[in-house]
C-alpha cells in the first residue's frame, strides 16, 4: 500500500460499509484492533480449498525451485495454483538469508519472525507462504521498515494504512511481529485518509465480496489471492488484468512468482 491515490479510490466504498461506522471514534493506533466488527476472522472455508494448506501439512507444495516469472496479464483464472508453490519450509529457507541481511540487529532471532508467520497463518487460515510474499513485496524483507515516506501513515512491515510500525507495534519481539502481520490480515478502523479505516488482507480475499467485488467485471477475483494483492496494493482490482491500477504494475507478478520460487532481482542472494 504505498500509493496515495489508494484513499482516493477506497473511500467511496469504505464509506458504504455500515458496520464500520460505530468503531471508528473509539479506535486508536494503541489500543488493540477490532478484528471482528463485519470482517471475517478466519478465510471462508470454501476459498481455503484452493488457497490454503497448514504451514506445516508435509505434503503441501513443490520443492524444487523454479525461476518462472508470472505474469498476470492474461484474464480468467488465475495461476500458480497452490499444488504448484514451493512448500513452506523451502520457502522460507530462500528467502530467510535476505530478512536476516534487511532486518539487521532487529531481528536477532528470525525464527521468532517464521513462528509468528505460521501462528497468524494458522489461526487466520491465510496461507504463511501468501504472508511472506506480500512482507517481501512491501518491505523487502526488512521488519522494522517504517511508515511510508510518501504519505506517512501505510506503516510497518506490511506497509498498511493505519497499521503499526515495528517500533511502536509491542513490548517484545514476538509481539511486534504478530501485531503487524494482524494488522495486514484483519485491518482496521482508524480512520486514516479515510473515514471508516481499511480493510485487511483477509477481509478483501475472502469477507464482504459484495463489497468489494460487486462490480462485475471484478468478481472473478473474488476469493483469489492475486486479486486480493492487487487490491490491497492499489485499493482495487479494476480490470481482468493485474498489472492495470494504482502503483507497480509488476506488483502482482512479484506476489505470485516468489511463491513458486522466484528470487527478487532487488535483493540478489550474496552468499
Ligand atoms: C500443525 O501446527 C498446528 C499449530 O501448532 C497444530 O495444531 C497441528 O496439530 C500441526 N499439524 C501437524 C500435522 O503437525
Ligand atoms: C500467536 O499469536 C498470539 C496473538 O494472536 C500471540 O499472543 C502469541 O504470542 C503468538 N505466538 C507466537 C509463537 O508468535
Amino acid at each position: 500500500m504505498h500509493y496515495t491515490t489508494y484513499f482516493l479510490t477506497l473511500a467511496p466504498l469504505a464509506l458504504a460499509l455500515p458496520q464500520n461506522a460505530p468503531a471508528t471514534q473509539t479506535q486508536t493506533a494503541s489500543a488493540p484492533w477490532n478484528t471482528d466488527a463485519g470482517f471475517n476472522a478466519v478465510l471462508d472455508p470454501a476459498i481455503q480449498k484452493d488457497w490454503y494448506r497448514d504451514f506445516n501439512a508435509t505434503s503441501a507444495g513443490q520443492t524444487s525451485p523454479s525461476t518462472q516469472l508470472i505474469n498476470p496479464s492474461h484474464n480468467g483464472v488465475w495461476n500458480p495454483a497452490i499444488n504448484n508453490w514451493l512448500t513452506w519450509s523451502n520457502m522460507w529457507e530462500l528467502h530467510e538469508p535476505e530478512i536476516k541481511r534487511a532486518s539487521k540487529d532487529k531481528l536477532p532471532d528470525s525464527n521468532v519472525l517464521k513462528n509468528a508467520i505460521e501462528n497468524q497463518s494458522f489461526k487466520s487460515k491465510v496461507d504463511a507462504r501468501l504472508i511472506l510474499s506480500l512482507f517481501l513485496n512491501e518491505a523487502a524483507g526488512n521488519v522494522a521498515i517504517g511508515c511510508n515516506k510518501l504519505n506517512g501513515v501505510a506503516c510497518g512491515m506490511f506497509q498498511m494504512m493505519g497499521g503499526r510500525k515495528f517500533d511502536n507495534a509491542g513490548a517484545t519481539l514476538e509481539e511486534k511481529l504478530n501485531n503487524m502481520i494482524r494488522d495486514m490480515l484483519y485491518g482496521n478502523h482508524i480512520a486514516v485518509g479515510q473515514a471508516n479505516g481499511t480493510p485487511g488482507y483477509l477481509d478483501i480475499m475472502s469477507g464482504n465480496k459484495q463489497i468489494f467485488w460487486k462490480n462485475p467485471t471484478k468478481q472473478i477475483w473474488s476469493g483469489n489471492p492475486f486479486g486480493a494483492a492487487r487490491f490491497y496494493t492499489g485499493g482495487d482490482a479494476p480490470n481482468y488484468d493485474l498489472t492495470v491500477g494504482n502503483g507497480d504494475k509488476n506488483y502482482v507478478s512479484k506476489f505470485a512468482s516468489r511463491l513458486v520460487g522466484w528470487q527478487d532481482p532487488w535483493a540478489p542472494e550474496v552468499n
